[in-house]
């Protein structure tokens, strides 16, 4: 079973990267554009949120199951940038990262103003994406 998290985290990072930078560029775009913020523009953002609140969950999965995780919280392995990462950086990091595209889709969803609909959008889920690349392991990711 932990493998099976472990593996659907590492093939969903793709995927939530790749719903972020979308929900990211299409905002980006709308408010370049002066268009008016619509439903579909809604779906839009939501793609990149639904996706990392996925991900949220099988992380928090991964946490608790892998020998990386919550098991490898310690005083001692804090000296260590590898299990650090692991254990307290990536979760954190990654947690109040997705708690600000929370943030910015529900925003925009309250907002009235299109252009301030979009900026909440792409501005949230901006800081977001470079918090998230920031934290990633990206020697054991893509080797
Ligand atoms: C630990 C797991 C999760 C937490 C803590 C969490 C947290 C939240 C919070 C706080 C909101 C409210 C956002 C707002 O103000 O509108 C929300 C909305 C939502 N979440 Fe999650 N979520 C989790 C998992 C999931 C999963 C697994 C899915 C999808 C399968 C999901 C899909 C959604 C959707 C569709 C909304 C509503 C968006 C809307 O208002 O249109 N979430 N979630
Ligand atoms: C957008 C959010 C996230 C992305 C894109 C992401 C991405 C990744 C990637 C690429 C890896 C390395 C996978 C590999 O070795 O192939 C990883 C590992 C890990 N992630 Fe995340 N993650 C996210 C959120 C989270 C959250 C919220 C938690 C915990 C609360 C978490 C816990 C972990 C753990 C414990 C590992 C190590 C798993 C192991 O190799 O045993 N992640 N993550």
């Amino acid at each position: 079973m932990t493998t099976g998290f472990q593996h659907l985290h590492s093939f969903l990072a793709y995927i939530v990267l790749a719903g972020i930078i979308f929900s990211f560029i299409s905002a980006l775009i709308g408010a370049l554009s002066g268009k008016e913020f619509t439903e579909k523009d809604r779906k839009f953002g939501l793609i990149g949120m639904i996706l990392a609140h996925i991900q949220l969950l099988v992380g928090i999965g991964v946490y608790f199951l892998s020998p990386l995780g919550l098991s490898n919280l310690s005083g001692e392995t804090m000296g260590d940038s590898m299990s650090r990462l692991y254990a307290l950086e990536h979760p954190l990091i990654n947690i109040i990262a997705i708690a600000l595209i929370t943030i910015g889709y529900s925003r925009a969803k309250k907002l009235t103003e299109s252009k301030s609909r979009f900026r909440s959008i792409y501005m949230f889920y901006g800081i977001a994406f470079v918090m998230i690349l920031s934290r990633i392991p990206w020697d054991a990711w893509l080797n």
